[in-house]
């Protein structure tokens, strides 16, 4: 699977020394383009980056606003979930048909939507009015 493949190299490259927690995430596009990121830390703590935000300032960069399908990943056993954070951030770019995939390295063992991940969030719709 195209995501999971990608989400898994950028894992590899994950900058942790401190946590030695590799975390790899994969957008699909709405306009089927793919973008990855992985966590970068840094040795002032809170200065370190969640593989999320890297992979949506790429898909940014990529001119695409939209996310069809995002697949996170880690080394561990146990599928992991995105921080609060990162949930917030990226449904600055999701939809209603928005699919969250959550995978370990044998491939895709849940998915979620927004309303599931993030029920009663704040949204661009509140200012947008
Ligand atoms: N981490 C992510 O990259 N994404 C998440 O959604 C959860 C946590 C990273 C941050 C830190 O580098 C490591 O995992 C341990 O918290």
């Amino acid at each position: 699977m195209k995501l999971l493949n990608l989400a898994l190299q950028a894992m590899q490259n994950a900058y942790v020394p401190y946590s030695n927690f590799r975390v790899g995430v994969a957008i699909k596009s709405s306009r089927n383009k793919y973008y990855f990121g992985c966590n970068v830390e840094n040795s002032a703590y809170p200065q370190s980056l969640c593989a999320e935000s890297g992979a949506i300032s790429s898909m940014i960069a990529g001119g695409c606003t939209s996310i069809s399908e995002v697949l996170i990943v880690s080394q561990s056993e146990n599928l992991i979930v995105p921080c609060g954070g990162c949930r917030q951030k990226l449904l600055e770019f999701s939809h209603a048909e928005t699919t969250v995939l959550l995978a370990n390295l044998e491939g895709v063992c849940k998915v979620y939507n927004f309303e599931e991940l993030l029920p009663f969030s704040f949204h661009k719709g509140y200012l947008l009015e």
